[in-house]
């Protein structure tokens, strides 16, 4: 069994931070979503990874690199333009030749892996298996109808009048099957060969499509709030470790990672937190569900519940909440009153914030 990683399209929702990075890259927890992902297939027995890459394919190999530390042996596979996600299968025939695989979404986040999901389609290998889960708003994703006896009878994307409240969660598997199906599929109304098209045409063609209802926490990390949803839930799990510096002038509550060659001066730090390598928190709070990368300064401050990507300084702003912080930014005072402050900054930006 292959996988087929998607790590392409534009990532508009997580604007402006997509504009310099791949979404898939934007770390969880300091490390990337999409390494979250390669690491479950590592888990379910997969040693063959296809990713599909677009224009940000450098940054993407760059960081993935030839896999090898996943335990994974990754080909990268060109697609011109963010068609969609069957027409990634069509972009993919020749990589994946007659192999079932597993189709990966590298911007979804699944607690707790899919090895169970791939074990059982192992075994009973239909053309399609797909995951499902209910959301509050179902328009935003493809959504699966099911019978009484929980099969799947219907799937439309991004529907107007959703019939269910069962979003298609970002993984998917296949038989070789799947291929006739995707080339049988016309553009939608967004203009892409939708998967969720060519699932519902097995399905017309009498096909055995089967479903799981996840139980576990999923996540599509395309926007902010989701973003910092998922750090949150990531952070929960983290084990206290302190390999950095932390003055006696300081506290650290509970689990919280100071990374090797970080410092903590004059700062009481409130887990679960991670703090990455190389970064100086001085004179400042950083609260719960934090994530801080590397190299970055937070003087005279207060964070929480937020993100902040490597290489970017807060100092003398007051308080920080729900945002997500890219690269290089500078978060600096300006005259005027404070409050809390919601920021979402792309890399490279310069914010002056009244405090
Ligand atoms: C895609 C699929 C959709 C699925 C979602 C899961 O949507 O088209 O059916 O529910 O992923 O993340 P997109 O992210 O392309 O809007």
């Amino acid at each position: 069994m292959k996988a087929l990683v998607l790590a392409g399209g534009a990532g508009t929702r997580l604007r402006p931070i997509t504009h310099t990075s791949a979404k898939q890259l934007v770390p969880v927890a300091n490390k990337a979503v999409l390494f979250y992902g390669l690491e479950s297939l590592a888990d379910a027995g997969v040693t063959e990874a296809g990713v599909i890459v677009g224009e940000t394919a450098d940054e993407i190999r760059a960081a993935v690199g030839d896999g090898t530390r996943f335990g994974l042996h990754v080909t990268y596979i060109p697609q011109e333009r963010p068609l969609g996600l069957a027409h990634a299968v069509i972009v993919a025939r020749d990589w994946l030749g007659d192999d079932d695989f597993v189709m990966y979404l590298g911007d979804n986040f699944i607690v707790g892996g899919i090895t169970a999901l791939v074990d059982e389609f192992r075994r009973t290998r239909p053309a399609a298996q797909i995951l499902l889960t209910r959301v509050a708003d179902p328009r935003a994703f493809g959504v699966a109808e099911l019978d009484q006896a929980g099969n799947v009878v219907g799937l439309e994307e991004k529907p107007r009048n959703p019939r269910s409240d069962l979003a298609l969660v970002g993984v998917y598997l296949f038989t070789p099957a799947v291929h006739a199906a995707v080339r049988a599929v016309r553009p939608s109304r967004r203009g892409e060969l939708e998967i969720t098209d060519a699932v519902q045409h097995l399905l017309d063609s009498g096909a055995e499509v089967r479903s799981t209802i996840i139980k576990g926490y999923w996540k599509d990390t395309g926007n902010v709030v989701d973003m910092l949803e998922v750090n949150r839930t990531v952070l929960e799990g983290v084990e206290r470790r302190i390999d950095g510096e932390v003055d006696e002038a300081s506290e650290t509550v509970g689990r919280v990672v100071v990374e090797a060659g970080a410092r903590v001066v004059r700062s009481r730090i409130v887990g679960p937190v991670v703090i990455g390598a190389g970064t100086e928190i001085r004179d400042s709070y950083v609260g719960p569900f934090t994530s801080v990368g590397e190299h970055c300064r937070i003087t005279d401050s207060e964070v929480e519940f937020s993100i902040v990507l490597r290489d970017s300084s807060i100092e003398g702003v007051g308080r920080i909440e729900n945002s997500l912080i890219g690269r290089h930014v500078e978060v600096t005072p300006a005259p005027g009153v404070p409050t809390a402050h919601r920021l979402v900054l792309g890399d490279h930006s310069k914010v002056q914030i009244h405090s």
